[in-house]
């Protein structure tokens, strides 16, 4: 058979990695596949003299090159959601697969590619688009697909879980980390996708979807970064056996479905609270094998390019299978292939996604109360009042001008009824505003 023909379009961080990895494993890649992959066409702006590009037509022109006929699969790893876009709607007007990294791009126009791509019988492959190297779509879309899933929590971006950890572990600042960060090649082009959760809500968006079923929703994720969090709460959560990850959490109730990026207390005796670095993990709640949970590197050229490498694969086989038939971009094969979301576009569902006053978690309040009698007991009544029940109280010792950190964690309580009571506890004039507020999952199965 004649080899399958590869586009590579940007030679950055994960485009040169799957570059050099498709040529320094294409003898193990052949004997998996059966076939020879020939890389045709890198589309790149900069030079990059440390790469082998023997034999390949380099060119700016992302455009034309995916309009060649002596392409068959074409790797999108320029990132961003305005030139990606318009390069991947041309790649599969022309009947080519595409493979991307870009969590962006399908977080925020998905539903509008996929749809193109069932309609010209091409497969968009995005494993590497959520967790880097952990193989989280094949896992969430094949290996659980006999599941109903129930909720995920994960944390999924390298970048920020990599800044948590250097800070709580090694005291560094956060600046020198974040740039720490760069320099390895974890974080976006823009840093505050990572360090807002902008990053993190992309590939909830698309876990979600492949999770419960629903079209891809980015606008509707609730988005809280980690920029304020402060080295106080990670010790006082750790004195009360909690550690802060900034979690991704997807959860299906019966009224809706809560989508939500946020740091998050965890039990330290849980298995992602022990995550760390640019490590990623998710926890995956699914109703006939319980919980599972998948762990490794979340960002970097080595594993991001073994996602994409991964998923050339697929489309290699995919496209012999097609070949065999005689068939290829044919609609039938096409349509019989694993589903985008993982569900038959027809029977997505339209489940409402909560809005974030109507979720529901337990919290972590700390209050800058003033040291005298009284206080706590007009606190706890505001909290008794709107049915949230205390979980721990702890007082540290008194600080500036003698007031005192009161570090208070709650049962679940919907958000609505937590933001009235912090409104009233806000206006005792023994409480100074504002009250820390972070939120707390126990991840029980
Ligand atoms: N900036 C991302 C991260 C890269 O840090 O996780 C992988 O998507």
């Amino acid at each position: 058979m004649k080899p399958v023909r590869l586009a590579i379009l940007g030679l950055g961080t994960v485009g040169g990695g799957a570059l050099k990895l498709l040529q320094e494993n294409a003898a193990e890649i052949a004997r998996r596949t059966g076939r020879d992959i020939q890389i045709t066409h890198v589309g790149t702006r900069r030079p990059r003299p440390d790469l082998n590009l023997d034999g390949i037509a380099q060119s700016e022109d992302l455009l034309s090159i995916v309009r060649q006929d002596n392409v068959d699969i074409v790797i999108e790893v320029i990132g961003g959601t305005s030139q990606a876009h318009d390069v991947v709607l041309e790649a599969i007007r022309h009947g080519k697969h595409v493979v991307t990294a870009n969590k962006a791009l399908l977080a925020e126009h998905g539903n509008e590619l996929f749809k193109e791509a069932e309609q010209h019988n091409v497969q968009i492959a995005f494993e590497a688009a959520v967790a880097g190297g952990i193989p989280i779509i094949k896992v969430m879309r094949e290996g659980l697909a006999a599941n109903k899933i129930e909720w995920l929590a994960g944390i999924i971006n390298g970048t920020g879980n990599f800044i948590m950890t250097e800070m709580r572990d090694k005291g560094r600042a956060f600046a020198d980390v974040l740039a720490e960060a760069q320099a390895l090649g974890y974080a976006e082009a823009d840093p505050t996708f990572d360090v807002e959760g902008i990053d993190a809500a992309h590939k909830l968006t698309l876990l979600a979807s492949i999770a419960f079923g629903i079209p891809l929703q980015f606008d509707k994720v609730y988005t809280e970064g980690i920029s304020k969090l402060t080295a106080q709460d990670v010790s006082y959560a750790e004195e009360l056996g909690y550690r802060i990850k900034h979690l991704g959490v997807a959860r299906r109730l019966a009224h809706g479905i809560e989508l939500r990026v946020h740091p998050t207390l965890i039990p330290e005796s849980r298995l992602i609270a022990n995550v760390n670095g640019v490590k990623n993990a998710v926890l995956v709640q699914s109703n006939a094998v319980g919980p599972s949970l998948y762990y490794g590197a979340g960002a970097g050229a080595g594993p991001t390019a073994s996602a994409v490498v991964a998923d050339v694969l697929d489309l290699v086989r995919f496209i012999s299978t097609q070949s065999l038939t005689g068939q290829e971009n044919d609609q039938k094969t096409n349509a019989s292939y694993v589903p985008h979301l993982a569900f038959q576009p027809d029977a997505l569902e339209n489940t409402p996604i909560l809005a974030a006053d109507q979720m529901t978690t337990a919290y972590y309040l700390r209050l800058d109360a003033e040291d005298h009698p009284g206080v706590l007991a007009e606190v706890t009544s505001i909290l008794s009042r709107a049915g949230i029940n205390i979980d721990a109280i702890l007082q540290k010792p008194a600080q500036d001008q003698g007031r005192v950190p009161v570090i208070l964690l709650t049962q679940p309580v919907l958000e609505a009824n937590m933001n009235e009571a912090i409104a009233q506890i806000e206006k005792l004039a023994a409480i100074h505003a504002p009250v820390v507020r972070i939120r707390l999952e126990t991840l029980d199965s």
